[in-house]
């Protein structure tokens, strides 16, 4: 008896995955990730659906691991949703979202706010996993921790930051530590020392500088540090691993470096904004769509972020979408207290990231798979399901074309916002073709709404070697 045909194969293109390449054909079947052919071999393969991945790199979908999707801070609500945002991952070739299930309130019940995230992602396009939020210390913590480990969170994110909003003392960071320790858990943590940045404020606004223009001067560098430093000393009491969100300075990433060579689990994450944008941009004609937490800094520490991610010590790039528009930026954009933070990104991360590194020369394409989708995985416990191409793993898979050269311009992207940072750039390696669960959403740059088929995936516990050293 014959077998039945694959759904789908690629053929001729370069498989990248899991830190080799390698010229491979991918069968696909039901949903699934069936094999790796040798080339010679997948001519033999019957398939519903050939694909000719000729010149192009094969890897696996990318994994987001900041991802905010509709996010309520303050005024101002971001204005994608899931049926949007995921729209936009799959057209950037990322095919995991990693959102946040944060309290609407200060204090408020993190289970609650897990249901209504889960509720709003019923409209997800592609897969999604959530991470737990922890806002108080007027909650059973220990309890709160182990009832999201058995919903499939095991990440909890923390915020040193956001007085009355968000912020958690330091004695709340070891508790959450210890309970995430003990279900093999992750502390995901936004590191800004709160006192350095409000006594910032305090002298920027005395100085008339309190606006989007002054808004690199209101978060320094050394409040970021500060705050890495105390809780690096903080995961080394409790032994319990520690992944540090979007950071912004080699300074930084010195700290958790430092630390891993005394056997602490700790982890970077940086934003592709950090890695390619200055605080000129605060200073140029609309300084309010630059306006995030941290701020971007100077073109110096830009750059030598972007040696340290060279050096892989930048373990996962996070995109921190957070999809306001130009209105939302400006109205309040003479007090950076009052106005929302964060850029659009889901849709540019893996372009801006292969741009930056991979077509300029500096970084083999094996380090940016790893960056952009296998290290996420890892470090939020969908490996092997997610992050991978290899039998047995989800068939989500970019297809990248290293040569394909295109500049930016918002009208050709799908975040529900006016403006992308990247505007007018030219960017050199876009995904093509994009398939996400077995389905080809993005069909040679023609994306195709698959309908609300995303699922939630569960966490694993996360492994503290989950990420080698790479220096
Ligand atoms: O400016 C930022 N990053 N806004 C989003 C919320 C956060 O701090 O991650
Ligand atoms: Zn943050
Ligand atoms: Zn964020």
């Amino acid at each position: 008896m014959e077998a039945a045909p694959f759904d789908i194969v690629i053929e001729r293109g370069t498989v990248v995955t899991d830190g080799s390449s390698r010229d491979a054909a991918v069968a696909i079947r039901g949903g699934r990730i069936e094999a790796l052919v040798d080339p010679g071999e997948a001519t033999q393969l019957a398939a519903a659906r050939r694909i000719d991945a000729s010149g192009r790199l094969v890897m696996p979908g990318g994994v987001d691991p900041h991802c905010h999707v509709g996010i309520a801070v303050g005024a101002y609500t971001t204005l994608d949703d899931y049926a949007s945002a995921s729209l936009a991952a799959l057209a950037g070739g990322t095919t995991t979202i990693v959102d946040f299930a944060i309290p609407a309130t200060q204090g408020g019940d993190p289970l609650a706010a897990l249901d209504e995230r889960l509720a709003l992602a019923a409209q997800s396009r592609c897969d999604y996993a959530q991470h737990g939020c922890i806002t108080s210390a007027g909650i059973d913590v220990a309890a709160t921790v182990r009832a999201l480990a058995e919903r499939g969170l095991r990440t909890i994110k923390l915020f040193t930051t956001y007085r009355g909003i968000l912020m958690v003392e330091t004695d709340t960071i070891e508790a959450v530590m210890t309970a995430l320790r003990d279900v093999g858990g992750l502390a995901y943590v936004h590191a800004e020392a709160n006192d350095l940045v409000e006594a910032a404020q305090r002298e920027a606004d005395a100085a008339g500088r309190i606006d989007a223009g002054g808004h690199a001067g209101t978060r320094p560098e050394d409040a970021e540090e500060r705050a890495v430093a105390d809780v690096l000393a903080a995961a080394e009491r409790t032994g319990a691993p520690v992944y540090f969100v979007h950071q912004s300075t080699p300074g930084a990433i010195e700290l958790v470096t430092r630390a891993r060579r005394r056997g602490v689990a700790a982890f970077t994450e940086s934003c592709p904004h950090y890695l390619t944008l200055d605080d000129g941009r605060y200073r140029g004609e609309h300084p309010e769509r630059y306006v995030c937490c941290p701020p971007l800094r100077s073109r110096a520490t830009v750059d030598a972020l972007a040696d340290r991610a060279v050096q892989g010590l930048v373990h996962a790039v996070g995109s921190d979408n957070c999809c306001y528009d130009t209105r939302q930026k400006t109205e309040r954009a003479d007090d950076v207290r009052e106005m929302p933070n964060g850029l659009p990104g889901v849709e540019t991360r893996l372009p801006i990231v292969f741009n930056r590194f991979v077509a300029s020369g500096r970084m083999a394409p094996e380090r940016f798979v790893a960056m952009v989708s296998t290290n996420p995985a890892r470090l939020n416990g969908l490996y092997p399901r997610k992050g991978t191409i290899s039998a047995g793993a989800d068939a989500d898979i970019a297809i990248l074309d290293p040569r394909e050269t295109r500049t930016v311009v918002i009208d050709n992207l799908h975040m529900p916002t006016d403006y992308t940072p990247y505007e007018g750039q030219s960017v050199t390696g876009w995904p093509t073709t994009v398939i996400s669960g077995g389905v080809v959403v993005v069909d040679e740059g023609r994306l195709l709404d698959p309908g609300p088929v995303g699922r939630f995936v569960p966490a694993s516990p996360i492994e503290a070697d989950a990420v080698p050293s790479e220096e």
